[in-house]
């Protein structure tokens, strides 16, 4: 229940965090967005929210958290390519890390109720010994943006231990869905399906074998609303325990497009893990959390989306 509180959302105007928006607006919370659209799309953002377009490393950041005192954070901008990452780790731990010490300095001095953050599993533990990974498997980032968003979710334990702020963090696996990027470098789901629409060949790095664990934005939003009352001070994993090949993933588009032709292989990106899975009993036993979303049926809606905005631009896929 929403009881006239405030939520804000950093990094509402992006893929996930545009998602989360809408769902807190209709569940009648006010909602206050921070985004420097660095990645984020104007056309993401709900009109029900208040929008502040403004950087989270830098100072201002402070004085709007100050003036808009939330009772919630759900702390989802950063930095999210792993290849920028590998090439410019200085501003990954800005935007990751900097970023997220001032969230969370601020968002202390106002008394904030808790803050959700959006961390990482599929970047957090390397390639794991044992498939799926527990949430206590050991930390072994191989890329500087696995690093940053673990180190920003221990900032989140040391502002819990020292000054009470509560949080959960929230571990994902590759979120899909409607409004990811296609033009980005991740979320292989919005590219595979743009380039399918458009008639172009996609591109898969490496043969195809590499598995990850696909969750749907819909069950993402839904771990941030169950973390709301529940988790507190816990770390867990937010996906579904599949290992889902990339050669899997571009056969059910394909079928759901219509699609005729291969794919085209590209060289193996640098920072990438082989194969991960996530389990995600933590998060049933403390947020009584499932994902619902099957991979065909979540796969389905992107395409879906994918049309429709592909229609209303005259032709052109977008990620709106
Ligand atoms: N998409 C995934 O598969 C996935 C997986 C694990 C974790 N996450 C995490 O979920 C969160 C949301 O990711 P997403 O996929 O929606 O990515 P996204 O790029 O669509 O969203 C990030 C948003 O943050 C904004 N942003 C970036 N740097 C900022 C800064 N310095 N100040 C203010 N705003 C800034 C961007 O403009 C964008 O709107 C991120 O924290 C990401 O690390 C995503």
């Amino acid at each position: 229940m929403a009881d006239g509180k405030k939520a804000l959302v950093t990094g509402g105007a992006g893929f996930i965090g545009s998602h989360m928006v809408d769902r807190l607006l209709e569940l009648d919370y006010k909602v206050v967005v921070m985004d420097d659209l660095s990645t984020g799309k104007i056309k993401n953002l709900n009109s029900g929210a208040v929008f502040h377009h403004t950087d989270i490393t830098k100072r201002p950041m402070m004085e709007i958290i100050q003036r808009e005192q939330p009772d919630l954070v759900f702390h989802m901008a950063a930095q999210t390519s792993v290849t920028a990452s590998t090439k410019n780790p200085i501003d990954d731990t800005n935007a990751n890390v900097v970023g997220t010490l001032r969230v969370l300095e601020a968002s202390r001095r106002v008394g904030v109720e808790k803050i959700i953050y959006s961390c990482t599993g599929g970047a957090l533990y390397g390639d794991p010994d044992t498939i799926p990974c527990t949430d206590d498997a050991p930390i072994r980032p191989v890329s500087p943006y696995g690093m940053s968003k673990w180190i920003a979710e221990q900032y989140m334990d040391f502002y819990y231990r020292q000054y009470r702020l509560n949080y959960t963090s929230l571990r994902y696996g590759n979120v899909y869905g409607p409004r990811q990027d296609p033009h980005g470098e991740a979320g292989v789901v919005a590219i595979f399906s743009r380039s399918m629409l458009e008639g172009q060949q996609p591109s898969i790095y490496g043969d195809g074998t590499q598995e990850r664990d696909f969750v749907s934005v819909f069950d993402v939003v839904d771990a941030n609303l169950e973390a709301i009352d529940r988790g507190d001070g816990l770390c867990m994993n937010i996906a579904t325990g599949e290992a889902t090949s990339i050669n899997r993933i571009f056969d059910i588009l394909r079928n759901i497009t219509g699609y005729k032709w291969e794919a085209l292989h590209a060289p193996q990106r640098a920072g990438e893990v082989y194969k991960i899975a996530l389990d995600w009993s933590r998060a049933a036993l403390e947020l009584d959390w499932a994902p619902k979303i099957s991979l065909e049926e979540g796969l389905q809606r992107t395409v879906d989306h994918f049309r429709e905005s592909m229609n209303s631009s005259g032709g052109v896929p977008t990620a709106g």
